[in-house]
């Protein structure tokens, strides 16, 4: 798989925090910066020779959106999903939670097209709406799904909160949750192996949108910097960072914004999901490694 540079993840990053504070400053579920961020995904993505199509649902009485995308070509019975929440918290621009899992992906996905691959399976990343409120996008995608449609996806990956500012790397452990995924598991600790950044495995439950897939019995994984949990020094001592405090000190406040994320970890976690798309998938030829 590609390297993916941090820069162009950066550049999302950027757009995501204009769009907030062009927008009454979020992001969120009915506000006009969630639209805008749909767009602003959307655009790169159809520029780029993806499928795309907005799927919208309502909650709380306001329209939401789901944005699915889906590469062209792999066996159409063998799908390989990764997925990012897209809408932020009212309070704040929401950059690290979730613009971070949300631009990663959207960077992946251009690497994607840049490559012109061609994988043995198919690929379809989710954007979803309404997480913030309670899974309520990726919930309604997976429930409205055919069973034959959800019998289809072979996994399905979950990116959210990617660039924590005093981060943790954490794996979503498979034996500790529904429908955890031992090969997700070990695709994701693989390249982390790989670049000798020790990981920790971490139950995430039902506290993101993984878990609508896991409720389908679709198997399930992911990466995490960490959120309001506090970094412990034995953490600190393999990961750097600071002992004693939040990974994320900004969660869910209006100080989550552009300088709310360390790059290293967004630059590490984004080449995972490179990693873990390329290897999943399969190359099918095209494309560097
Ligand atoms: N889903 C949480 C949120 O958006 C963040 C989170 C992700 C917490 C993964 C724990 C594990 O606020
Ligand atoms: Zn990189
Ligand atoms: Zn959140
Ligand atoms: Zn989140």
């Amino acid at each position: 798989a590609p390297n993916i540079p941090v820069a162009n993840v950066q550049a999302h990053l950027d757009q995501f925090q204009t769009i907030a504070t062009n927008n009454g400053g979020n992001r969120a579920h009915g506000r006009p910066g969630y639209q805008a961020s749909v767009n602003y995904v959307k655009g790169k993505l159809d520029a780029a020779g993806w499928t795309t199509s907005v799927k919208s649902f309502t909650y709380n009485g306001a329209t939401g959106y789901n944005l699915i995308a889906d590469w062209p070509g792999g066996n159409p019975d063998a799908i390989i999903m990764a997925g990012a929440h897209l809408d932020s918290v009212t309070a704040g621009p929401g950059i690290n939670d979730n613009g971070t899992g949300s631009a990663g992906l959207l960077e992946v996905a251009l690497a994607i097209s840049a490559a012109d691959l061609a994988p043995e399976k198919h690929i379809r990343f989710g954007w979803w709406g309404a997480e913030e409120l309670g899974l309520i996008g990726s919930t309604n995608y997976v429930n409205s799904l055919p069973s034959t449609e959800k019998a289809k996806i072979d996994a399905y990956l979950n990116f959210d909160m990617i660039g924590s500012p005093n981060p943790g790397y954490f794996v979503y452990s498979a034996s500790g949750q529904p429908a955890g995924s031992l090969e997700l598991q070990q695709v994701l600790e693989g390249y982390f192996r790989s670049i000798n950044v020790p990981t920790e495995l971490t139950s995430v439950g039902g506290r993101s949108d993984h878990a609508a897939f896991a409720r389908a019995g679709i198997p399930v994984g992911g990466t995490f910097t960490g959120a309001e949990g506090t970094k412990t020094s034995a953490q600190a001592q393999k990961w750097g960072g600071t002992a004693g405090q939040a990974y994320d000190a900004c969660y869910h406040r209006s100080c989550d914004r552009t300088g709310n994320v360390n790059t290293a970890a967004l630059d590490r976690n984004t080449d995972a999901i490179a990693h873990a798309v390329w290897t999943l998938a399969g190359e099918g030829g095209g494309g560097p490694d």
